[in-house]
């Protein structure tokens, strides 16, 4: 008789929360020892309303951690030298901790330029070539939010990954590759078989079949549906895109790149989408904060 799977939900929300508590309570402990709140900054160019939405997000993230928080709120037109400049003054801002410049930035700003201008020291997204060649050695330093987020979900619920074959769809430089990277370094959670999979893979479904672990980040909605699934596979679902929908109050609703209702009856364990991977997204900028603080601190930076 074929074993019957029991799909356990992973909660990125809660998990979240009770990383927030713990950094708060964490905050106050450095207050009290005289220490001042760590403090993030945000820069948001223009007024794309799914930016603004994460920076708010961000900014009431950072209060339930007890984190000072600032917008640096930029035209949508600001030329990249003024933007530069901006980003300058934030490098020698002694009280700012980290920042972050929202993406994906106007077309007419090389956003390459703009992360590489970024002090790594203070790159709390972890996404200067320094702070990623540093990931990709397994070197201390700041990991890329998501790709952690994604870990602090397997570690929380014990999923095994030691010698399973993880497919990663999707190679963006914010979440594909690396958390390829560090699911491939000799850690718990990590030394896994890794595949990566993008728009030009051939025989992309007998792969995926083939996958214990699958995390899906191509920003393609219900693109992975049950028959590419392996029964008993972990589904960590990235994908998160606004897609019309009159009928609700916003006018959109949020779909994620994984066909949850026909695809969750065959997984161990499965994110949904909103309250799976994002709430760990943000929870794991807090974590980077602190981390930076602590790091500079140490001088280890
Ligand atoms: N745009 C989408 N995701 C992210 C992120 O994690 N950080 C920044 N800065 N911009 C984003």
């Amino acid at each position: 008789m074929a074993r019957r799977i029991v799909m356990k939900l992973i909660d990125g929300k809660k998990v979240a929360k009770e990383v927030r508590g713990k950094i708060a309570e964490e905050v106050e402990r450095m207050v009290q020892a005289g220490e001042s709140r760590p403090h993030l900054a945000a820069v948001l160019v223009g007024t794309d309303g799914a930016s603004r939405t994460y920076v708010k997000n961000k900014v009431l993230a950072c209060e339930e951690c007890g984190f000072r928080s600032t917008v640096v709120r930029l035209p949508e037109d600001i030329s990249e030298r003024d933007l530069l400049t901006e980003i300058d003054r934030l490098n020698h801002d002694d009280t700012v901790d980290g920042y972050i410049v929202q993406l994906p930035l106007p077309a007419h700003i090389d956003e390459q330029r703009v992360v590489e201008a970024i002090d790594y020291r203070k790159d709390v997204d972890g996404f200067h070539p320094m702070n990623v060649g540093r990931m990709s050695i397994g070197l201390p330093g700041i990991r890329p939010a998501t790709p952690q987020g994604i870990l602090m979900l397997l570690d929380y619920y014990g999923i095994e990954t030691a010698g399973k074959h993880c497919v990663v769809l999707g190679r963006s430089n914010i979440v594909g590759r690396p958390v390829a990277s560090l699911l491939l370094h000799k850690s718990f959670p990590g030394n896994c078989t890794v595949t990566v999979c993008h728009s030009a893979t051939k025989g992309l479904k007998k792969i995926t079949r083939l996958a214990d672990i699958m995390i899906v980040a191509i920003g393609s909605p219900l693109f992975v549906t049950a028959d590419m699934v392996k029964e008993g596979a972990v589904i960590i679902d990235v994908g998160i895109t606004r897609v019309v929908n009159d009928s609700k109050p916003r006018g959109y609703e949020l779909q994620g790149d994984v066909d949850f209702e026909n695809v969750a009856s065959k997984c161990s364990y499965i994110t949904p989408v909103p309250g799976g991977v994002g709430p760990m997204t943000i929870a794991s900028l807090m974590r980077n904060l602190l981390e930076l603080r602590r790091l500079r601190k140490e001088n280890k930076l």
